[in-house]
């Protein structure tokens, strides 16, 4: 039996599928491009270029896309059998699941497009000569009948399949999640999900540009990324007082699909990101600041040019690829992982019952230990003096405006707490998490080591006062009142 080589990417959407798979046509997204970020092209050429081939490399285009099995993404994959082959140099077989658990589920499926595979028999290293090189064979799917049982593959078998030989065919769950995803979200979160669809513009706050990796509201730690359960709850509920409107009457299961595919353009932009990260030299701020200081703008970018084509560049661009995909798949599966969700071990202070809670938390919130005021103001009306302060960015530099911004440079509000809109969810867990862990993304920082857990309750119960004149919320007096953990989640 030849061994398979384990692909590290398979291509899984071609143009013809796509223009099949979306039921709208392909005239409805005439321009459905990924567009690389600001930071990509504000490189120089010969560098702009490098990461973006690596990035189309990876993830292809919305015409072609990659699946990188290397990133912790559950593309949907089915796992068969060959029953009978068509023949060496035909192009079909017919099949038989091996996991009888999902060969139900598996006739509802539409697997055209979808990557394909063969792990063992005599397809296993299939090469074609592509620009007078061999390179492997992307089978797709471009024929799925599953009455009769057969598959029809985009090339040609050189040899018959063998009954036995094992097949995979990967990126079936991902096509129906970019199919919805095209239909729902793109118009706002654009393409890419670069946050720049063609009604972005008219949004505020604006929608989420996904490529910094990086939510705000999640059940994770700070240091921590989004959790799928997150996705999945921010999409299926919505973000209250915002224009991301809640998606109730999606499926569950296409409700998973969607949230695997915003996973997968996160992780693709944030891969671009890292790349960019160690290439800051290379780019038009920093040439030009070597032209403020006397440079000569030909010879730095001379300079640049010829750094960028050495071998010891490639080399170090290389290494970036891999530890860019290294850090995606051990940060994104952690975000998945039991031990990164808050769960405060004590249950909510019943603030009816403990009526000092809420004075506490409003003690806290005006103290210097957490400066909430500061931002929040002393009413909590969103108008603390850090709004009309001018602060600094992370490298030290100044913002040429007064107020707060976000990690896409943005100018952000802190919330007007007497609203009672919580982004994040009203349950107290929410509250207690924001407060725990911060909004990710913004200014609004955690405060798990400057508080205590009973202390993080006292200013829940005070926050959740804030629209009821400093007493309790009407309908939380009623509510039970969680004494552990896992109920505190009700
Ligand atoms: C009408 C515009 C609009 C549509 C349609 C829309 N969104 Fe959003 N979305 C937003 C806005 C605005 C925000 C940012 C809210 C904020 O920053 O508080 C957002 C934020 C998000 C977030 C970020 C949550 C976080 O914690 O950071 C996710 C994820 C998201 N949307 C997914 C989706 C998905 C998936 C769809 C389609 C099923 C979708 N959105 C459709 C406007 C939209
Ligand atoms: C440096 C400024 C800053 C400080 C300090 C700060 N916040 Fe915030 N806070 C923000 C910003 C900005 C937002 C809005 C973030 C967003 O949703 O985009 C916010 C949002 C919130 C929200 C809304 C959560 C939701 O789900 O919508 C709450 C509640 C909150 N802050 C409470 C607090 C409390 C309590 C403290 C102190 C323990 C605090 N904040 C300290 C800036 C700050």
């Amino acid at each position: 039996m030849a061994r398979a080589t384990i692909p590290v990417r398979v291509r899984w959407l071609a143009t013809a599928a796509l223009c099949a798979v979306a039921a709208s046509g392909c005239g409805k997204t005439p321009e459905a491009v990924f567009v690389s970020s600001k930071r990509t092209t504000d490189m120089i050429r010969p560098v702009q270029s490098r990461v973006e081939q690596a990035v189309a490399e990876n993830f292809g285009t919305p015409q072609n896309l990659y699946a990188s099995l290397r990133l912790p993404i559950d593309y949907g994959t089915a796992e068969g059998v060959v029953k009978e082959g068509g023949g060496a140099g035909s192009n079909h077989f017919t099949y038989e699941w091996t996991k009888p658990e999902t060969a139900e589920q598996l006739k509802k499926v539409d697997l055209t497009g979808a990557a394909f595979v063969w792990d063992s028999g005599p397809n296993t290293n299939v090469t074609i000569t592509r620009q007078r090189k061999d390179v492997p064979a992307e089978f797709q799917v471009i024929g799925y009948h599953p009455t009769e049982q057969s598959i029809e593959l985009s090339i040609n078998v050189p040899d018959n399949p063998e009954p036995g030989d094992k097949f995979r065919v990967i990126g079936f769950g991902m096509q129906s999640g970019r199919r919805l995803y095209m239909q729902h979200c793109m118009h706002c979160h654009g393409v890419s999900g670069d946050g720049n669809g063609p009604t972005a513009r008219y949004l505020n706050p604006l929608p989420r540009d996904y490529r910094l990796g990086v939510f705000k509201f999640t059940s994770t730690s700070s240091r921590d990324k989004v959790s799928r359960e997150d996705l999945h709850r921010i999409i299926r509920n919505g973000i209250p007082g915002t224009y991301m409107p809640s998606f109730l009457l999606l499926k569950d299961e296409e409700l998973k699909a969607i949230t695997e595919y915003v996973r997968w353009l996160a992780q693709r932009g944030e891969f671009e990101s890292r790349l960019n990260a160690g290439l800051k030299d290379y780019s038009k701020p920093a040439i030009d600041e070597r032209e403020k200081k006397g440079e000569s703008r030909a010879d730095v970018e001379k300079e640049l040019t010829k750094a960028a084509t050495s071998k010891e560049f490639i080399a170090e661009f290389d290494e970036s690829i891999e530890s860019a995909f290294a850090g995606l798949s051990r940060d994104w599966g952690r975000a998945d992982e039991a031990s990164s969700v808050i769960h405060p071990k004590s249950g909510r202070i019943d603030p009816v019952a403990d009526a000092a809670s809420i004075e506490r938390g409003r003690k806290l919130y005006l103290s210097d230990k957490t400066k909430c005021a500061s931002c929040h103001g002393l009413g909590g009306r969103g108008d603390g003096p850090q709004t009309t302060d001018v602060q600094k960015r992370s490298d030290g530099s100044e913002y040429d405006k007064p107020g707060l911004f976000d990690a896409w440079d943005k100018e952000i509000k802190p919330r007007d707490l007497t609203q009672g809109i919580y982004r994040g969810g009203r349950r107290p867990i929410d509250v207690y998490r924001r407060v725990y862990a911060g909004i990710k993304g913004t200014p609004m920082p955690s405060f798990n080591t400057a508080l205590k857990e009973n202390e993080i309750w006292d200013i829940v119960n005070y926050v959740l006062s804030v629209p009821y004149n400093g007493k309790a919320p009407p309908a939380l007096k009623e509510a039970p009142v969680a004494t552990t953990a896992s109920t505190a989640e009700e």
